[in-house]
């Protein structure tokens, strides 16, 4: 059975004053159900936050480089990640792809190291808006799984996260609908089934991102195939994030 999952994905907002106090109040809204939080702050904020948390929230890194160390100014390394607190790492974030130039080759050497550093992730796609205008958003997400995650065993796949963040509905306001959402997510579990095999497939979460909010949380939670949310900007509101949470 899938994990249902919330994740906050803060980008490069909030200062650090602010994402303690964010995380506070997240705590004193006792979030003890069973949905798994996770946040994603700047990564240079995860040593503080690590000592601030309870068991029910996790840290996470927003990006993370394939090699384990090296000559990489700028970059952070997986072990490097560990030894401050987080677990888990995105990869392949619309906005990676798009202004860090992130090809499908570059994140299915993420996923590969990852794997084999025992890291988990949450593994982003989605496609923009010229496609799904086009009618080709399916054959365009599986291509982007194709080509970077697919490749795992079956062993290596069960119990992963996969984000569907059509890119047209990040940051816009324009949330895909609840029937746009799950329409995607039904396919994804159809070629996690065809690739590997039901268990699989079922053991697989598959989580909405792109305008979600307290608003369309319900809706969106409530399609069979949607396991959760990665949730940016409604992240950041702590009484917003909590509701979204409670929306499970
Ligand atoms: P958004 O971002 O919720 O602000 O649309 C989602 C994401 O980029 O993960």
């Amino acid at each position: 059975m899938a994990q249902k999952i919330v994740a906050g994905n803060w980008k490069m907002n909030l200062k650090l004053d602010e994402a303690i106090r964010l995380v506070e109040v997240l705590k004193i809204n006792h979030i003890e159900s069973d949905v798994r939080v996770v946040l994603f702050p700047p990564s240079v904020y995860i040593d503080t936050l690590s000592h601030r948390i309870d068991d029910h929230i996790e840290l996470g890194v927003q990006n993370f480089h394939a090699e384990a160390k090296g000559a990489y100014t700028g970059e952070l390394a997986i072990n490097q990640i560990k030894s401050v607190g987080a677990n888990i790492g995105l990869i392949g974030h619309s906005e990676r792809r798009a202004y860090f130039a992130e090809t499908n080759d570059i994140l299915k050497l993420k996923v590969d190291a990852a794997v084999s550093q025992e890291f988990q992730f949450i593994f982003c796609c989605g496609e923009p808006l010229m496609i799904r205008e086009a009618g080709e958003e399916l054959d365009f997400v599986k291509m982007q799984l194709e080509e970077s995650l697919f490749h795992l065993s079956k062993d290596e796949m069960l119990d992963r996260i996969i984000a569907y963040e059509p890119v047209w509905a990040i940051g816009t306001g324009k949330t895909a609908s609840a029937e746009q959402a799950e329409s995607m997510h039904r396919a994804i579990r159809t070629w996690l089934h065809e690739k590997y095999d039901e268990e699989t497939a079922q053991s697989v979460s598959l989580l909405y991102g792109g305008s979600c909010n307290h608003e369309n949380a319900r809706e969106l939670f409530s399609c069979p195939n949607v396991d959760g949310g990665l949730i940016g900007g409604a992240s950041l509101k702590s009484e917003v994030f909590c509701e979204i949470i409670k929306s499970y």
